[in-house]
């Protein structure tokens, strides 16, 4: 008989919608249980996944002793870090999506403990499960393009997607949309390990009415001398809802990778919106019986985890050294000059010169 898992799911808007979804779908998943404190989206949701139960608080799920697992999807970010807490201290395995919480205090707390309770926790670095990014992972493990030199990605997202983000919280581009980014290629070069960040940010539009930057650049050197330069933008005219658009380009000592992950291979015209690209949001979007995107794969891995006590994607500790590349591009930025990691270790820094 297969075996099954109960799943909670904490915030089911535009991502958590999407997870419970997934959940419903699985065979992997007896019972799905939601939360979500707007009641016109708890509605939706379940008409769309037909849960066990369905409640606004979340702490109800905690309380059921037959829930395994916890997937946390809500925002604002900051409530991030007391849902993992509590789910962990309540025994559950954890989902989270990044950021893991607004310190690194906090994350570290939180990774301690699901150490300390040897639960699976794990962050949402979807982009990991999208085919074109496997490749490129797969070609610097394999060393097919020798030793790296070289690896740049470049996103940009809509200003409404901007918009969204930046008027529930202060987090910078760096820490919201190139942490995705970070994460891949910090995890594609492993084990190189950063040791330096320089980061500069640029706004116009924003800075009409906040103090958001519309756009920010990392630079980070790795401990091989290999550089990374990550950039992250969120002022796009809208193309489709949530539109993402993204280039990677990878080069080493024996070869070249260039990756377009602009979604401008499905043109949709039409008189009314003009051209859109479908299928371009950074999550993805389900498509009649398949879903197109990251997301759908990405819980099932997480299920599966669970379910058959495999390895998480992301560990722990590579998403506590996303936040600590993140961190310093914020300060680099504030400070104008280049940080070095582990922060405070110059030396570091120099020795790799
Ligand atoms: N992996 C990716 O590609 C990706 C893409 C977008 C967003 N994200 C991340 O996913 C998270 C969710 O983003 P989103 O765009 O889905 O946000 P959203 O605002 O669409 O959804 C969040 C939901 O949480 C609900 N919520 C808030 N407080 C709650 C509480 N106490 N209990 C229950 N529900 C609560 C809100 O009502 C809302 O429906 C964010 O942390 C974001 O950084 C990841």
């Amino acid at each position: 008989m297969i075996k099954q898992i109960n799943v909670g799911v904490i915030g089911t808007g535009w991502t958590g919608g999407i997870r419970a979804n997934a959940c419903a779908r699985s065979p992997l998943i007896d019972e799905l249980h939601i939360a979500e404190i707007n009641p016109e989206r708890l509605a939706e949701v379940k008409d769309e996944t037909n849960p066990v139960s369905a409640t606004t608080d979340w702490e109800e799920l905690l309380k059921n002793d037959d829930i395994e697992a916890i997937v946390i999807s809500a925002t604002p970010e900051s409530t991030h870090y007391p849902m993992i807490k509590a789910s962990l201290e309540a025994g559950k395995h954890v989902f989270v999506e990044k950021p893991v919480s607004t310190t690194i205090a906090e994350a570290d707390e939180v990774i301690a403990l699901a150490e300390a309770k040897n639960l699976k926790f794990t962050v949402g670095y979807s982009q990991r499960f999208k085919p074109k990014f496997a490749y490129v992972n797969k070609a610097l493990k394999e060393g097919l393009i020798g030793d790296p030199v070289t690896c740049l990605i470049s996103r940009n997202v809509t200003r409404e997607l901007g918009t969204k983000i930046t008027g529930r919280s202060k987090l910078s581009p760096a820490a919201m949309e190139a942490t995705h980014d970070l994460d891949f290629l910090l995890w594609a070069l492993q084990p190189r390990k950063p040791i330096r960040v320089y980061s500069q940010t640029a706004g116009k539009l924003f800075k009409r009415n906040s103090e958001t930057p519309d756009h920010q650049w990392i630079m980070v050197t790795m401990d091989d001398g290999t550089t990374i330069t990550v950039g992250a933008g969120w002022i796009l005219p809208i193309g489709y809802p949530n539109y993402s658009q993204c280039w990677i380009e990878v080069v080493g000592t024996d070869g070249a990778l260039t990756i377009d992950d602009t979604h401008k291979e499905v043109q949709f015209n039409t008189t009314e919106h003009g051209i859109r690209y479908p299928m371009s949001s950074m999550p993805g979007e389900p498509v009649d019986h398949v879903f197109a995107g990251p997301m759908a794969d990405e819980t099932i891995h997480f299920v599966e985890a669970v379910v058959y006590d495999r390895p998480v994607m992301v560990k722990p500790d590579e998403a506590r050294l996303v936040m600590d590349v993140y961190t310093a591009a914020d300060l680099s930025d504030e400070l104008g000059e280049p940080v070095t990691l582990p922060r405070n270790d110059p030396s570091a820094a120099l020795a790799a010169k």
